[in-house]
């Protein structure tokens, strides 16, 4: 008896955890682990050139270089990416920097809005929680 219910209890955890898979939100984010994972391989295509694979870009970010430009800042929840709302970063990444006198080319024709999406997850997924939970006021208040 004690096997069944043991036996019982494994469909069981096994049946949660199918639920609780990729499709859930992570906790307290707006994004899916499935989300990140598909943003890690297109952030590593796109972005890493400029960004670093791991996000860390430029520790110099504040300073412009000899042509008067910035350099790619973090994004990795070191620098100020946080303080921009989802739809700015889109906005961002989708028509790049140039808008703002910047450098950053536009990606709106190579990623479309879900792709986008996947990649901001996947960089916010470097972020520590007080750094998101800022973020999340910040983004609360855009909408
Ligand atoms: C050719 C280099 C280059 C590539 C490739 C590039 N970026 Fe950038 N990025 C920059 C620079 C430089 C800036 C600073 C603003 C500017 O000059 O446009 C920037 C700024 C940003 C910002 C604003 C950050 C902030 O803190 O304000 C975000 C978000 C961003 N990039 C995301 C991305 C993502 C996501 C990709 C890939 C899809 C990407 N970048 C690809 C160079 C690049």
């Amino acid at each position: 008896m004690r096997q069944i219910a043991l036996i019982f209890s494994f469909v069981l955890l096994a049946a949660c955890a199918e639920t609780e898979g990729p499709k859930t939100p992570i906790d307290g984010r707006w994004y899916t682990e499935a989300q990140v994972e598909r943003g890690r391989g297109l952030y590593l295509a796109h972005c890493a050139v400029c960004h670093a694979a791991d996000g860390s870009a430029t520790s110099d970010w504040r300073k412009p270089g000899p042509d008067g430009h910035y350099p790619p800042p973090p994004l990795n929840g070191s620098a100020h990416t946080w303080h921009h709302s989802l739809a700015l970063l889109d906005d961002t990444i989708a028509n790049g920097g140039e808008p703002f006198g910047g450098v950053m080319p536009g990606f709106a024709i190579v990623l479309d809005a879900s792709e986008r999406q996947a990649v901001i997850a996947w960089f916010q997924s470097l972020w520590p929680d007080e750094i998101y939970d800022r973020w999340l006021e910040i983004d609360s208040r855009d909408r």
